[in-house]
């Protein structure tokens, strides 16, 4: 969710400002996404490399979360949308812990939507704690080299249960994935656009998945083989 601080920049406003209206945005997306019958949306809210922010900056958007989470809850329960988070989130404050704790709990029975909110997350932990996970069982005998398939490998992932990405949308003009779910995107379709994220709304969104609803996805294959297919 890029560029909020370039759009407050635009706007001659402080950084926090543009969170703030990014804030906006992920209520009319969640929203957008739900009324279209989007099954999973995964939320880049904040990267393991984010605390390396000004301290001021992190501590925002740490409320603006703890907010957006008191706040959304009555919301998600009205729509039927289940919260998730992936990340480390131990080490957010225990006041965003308690409320996403406690949302994520409310909302657990919920089956229209599922929205994963990646909070302390980075693609390169996630999957070094898996690697270590599998070497300890190996260690202690339960498994054996030949054991980890793909699907095994991805259980021991933050996503397991969760289908991979369909569509990536990286707004900002920025064109790189920074450690967000290099594992799980081996065959995503990626969407770029200039717009910064607190102009990104329903009307954006519906351009970005009409384009993806245009392409081919062949897995590897040829055209003809995925023609055949269908
Ligand atoms: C990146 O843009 C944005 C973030 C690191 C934070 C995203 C947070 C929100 C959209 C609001 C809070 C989240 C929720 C789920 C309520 P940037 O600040 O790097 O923008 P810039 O590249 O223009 O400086």
């Amino acid at each position: 969710m890029d560029g909020n601080g370039r759009w407050a920049q635009n706007h001659s406003l402080g950084r926090i400002a543009g969170h703030r209206k990014g804030a906006e945005s992920v209520r009319n997306i969640v929203e957008a996404c739900r009324k279209i019958g989007i099954s999973y949306l995964t939320l880049y809210a904040f990267s393991s490399e984010n605390w390396s922010r000004p301290e001021r900056e992190v501590r925002a958007l740490m409320t603006l979360l703890e907010r957006y989470l008191r706040s959304e809850v009555k919301v998600m329960l009205k729509n039927n949308i289940r919260l998730l988070a992936i990340g480390d989130t131990e080490a957010l404050p225990e006041k965003v812990r308690a409320v996403l704790r406690d949302t994520i709990e409310k909302t657990a029975g919920n089956t229209a939507m599922t929205l994963i909110l990646a909070l302390n997350y980075g693609s390169h932990d996630e999957i070094l704690g898996a690697v270590r996970k599998l070497i300890d069982e190996a260690c202690q005998g339960k498994i054996r080299a030949s054991d980890v398939t793909l699907e095994r490998f991805a259980g021991y992932l933050s996503t397991r249960g969760i289908p991979d990405p369909d569509l990536l949308i990286r707004t900002s003009g920025e064109y790189r994935l920074s450690n967000f779910l290099l594992w799980q995107m081996a065959y995503t379709e990626f969407y770029f656009t200039d717009t910064l994220w607190p102009d990104f709304r329903e009307e954006q969104l519906i351009e970005a998945i009409s384009g993806y609803q245009k392409r081919e996805r062949r897995f590897g294959l040829t055209s003809d083989q995925v023609q055949k297919r269908a």
